[in-house]
């Protein structure tokens, strides 16, 4: 029995969680920095590692005073130690060791993505080892399959933009704010379905690799080609931010509702052909995905249509533990810490590039 404290700290959110080997999940706190960073149109690493700093020591109270545990009650403190911002993961990491220090307790360092593909097993029911995992993350898309804890081979993985940030510059190309995600997936349930048709980059390429970054130039050309001047609000170039809302463009342009719809049915159309490659491939019957686009409901729809047409499971993690959050740090240490013996040496350090498959250590 053993309480394993979790923190993330990679990028624009501070996660906090308390991990019961035996009860499960004690208590999770999460503090979102979208807001902050939404007026510069993406994250401002500065202003993320001090936000954390902020942060993350309230949320940490708070995550104890929620199980109801003390700091004595902790047995290991894991931490996100990469891929990331550095100055953002050292704060995660300086906190994780000094507090393992004072209380003479081991630490944990874990893989984000690691994190983000074990999530699922947080969930009721939970996916059962071998399994194949799709992994779609602001900055990541990869496909692997998972034989265990520490044991993952790489299947295939996008060779440019992930597919968040194909969501996301998308959004920004129809003047929605940073992270779009989830209000493009807001504005396409108003579109109107087959009225554009973008490209599915790589559908065919008889591999499990992915391409998005040719989308939002087709994205790009559909908006100007559609705009109507006048126009109540000036169109986005390239690269450019608007913090117009969501609410406007809902009233006022039909088209780029449609627009968005199109942008997220290729990006879907190219995640579950893959996938389904994949599962072929592998003979595998159990499907993961994890990562913030899988918090997308027309992603999770063709993907539940799917499984039932084709008789493979999928599993998804709880909407909240879709994005970053410390809950999945907690529990991907919590199995770390069962399989491995855990650190006790308290000088730590960061890694803001670290492939996933660095990490595999029951070969
Ligand atoms: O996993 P995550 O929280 O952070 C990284 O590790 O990158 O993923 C963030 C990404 C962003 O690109 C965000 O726009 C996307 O997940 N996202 C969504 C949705 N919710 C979050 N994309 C599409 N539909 C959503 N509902
Ligand atoms: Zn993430």
């Amino acid at each position: 029995m053993a309480i394993t404290l979790g923190i993330e700290s990679s990028c624009d959110e501070t996660g906090i969680a308390l991990y019961h080997s035996e009860r499960g999940l004690l208590a999770h706190t999460l503090h979102s920095q979208i807001a902050m960073h939404n007026e510069y149109g993406g994250v401002v690493p500065e202003l993320a590692s001090r936000d954390h700093v902020r942060h993350v020591l309230p949320l940490l109270r708070e995550a104890l005073k929620q199980a109801d545990c003390a700091l004595g009650d902790i047995d290991a403190i894991a931490f996100t130690q990469g891929p990331g911002l550095s100055g953002a993961l050292l704060v995660g990491a300086s906190v994780a060791c000094s507090l393992a220090y004072a209380l003479d307790l081991p630490t944990i360092a874990v893989h984000h993505l690691e994190g983000h593909l074990l999530s699922p097993l947080l969930s009721d029911p939970a996916p059962e080892f071998p399994f194949v995992a799709l992994l779609v993350s602001g900055g990541h898309t990869q496909l692997m399959r998972v034989d265990g804890v520490g044991r993952y081979t790489l299947l295939g993985e996008t060779v440019d933009d992930a597919a968040g940030e194909a969501f996301d510059k998308s959004a920004k190309l129809l003047g929605l704010d940073y992270p779009g995600g989830a209000l493009l997936s807001k504005l396409a349930q108003h579109g109107t379905p087959g009225r554009f048709k973008l490209p599915r980059p790589m559908l065919h390429s008889g591999d499990l690799d992915f391409s998005f970054s040719g989308l939002k130039t087709a994205v790009l050309l559909a908006v100007q080609q559609n705009a109507s001047p006048p126009h109540p609000n000036p169109l986005p170039q390239a690269g450019e931010g608007s913090n117009e809302s969501l609410r406007e463009f809902e009233i006022l342009d039909q088209t780029r509702a449609d627009i968005a719809l199109a942008a997220q049915t290729a990006i879907v159309d190219v995640l579950s052909a893959k996938a389904l490659t994949a599962l072929k491939q592998t003979g595998l019957s159990q499907l993961v995905i994890a990562g913030g686009v899988g918090a997308n409901r027309a992603l999770r729809a063709q993907f539940d249509q799917a499984a039932q047409q084709r008789g493979f499971k999928v599993f998804y993690p709880d909407m909240e533990f879709c994005t970053d959050n410390g809950a999945m740090i907690a529990f991907a240490g919590a199995m770390r810490f069962k399989e491995q013996a855990a650190r006790r040496d308290y000088r730590f350090n960061v890694k803001p590039r670290w492939d996933l498959q660095q990490l595999n250590y029951t070969d």
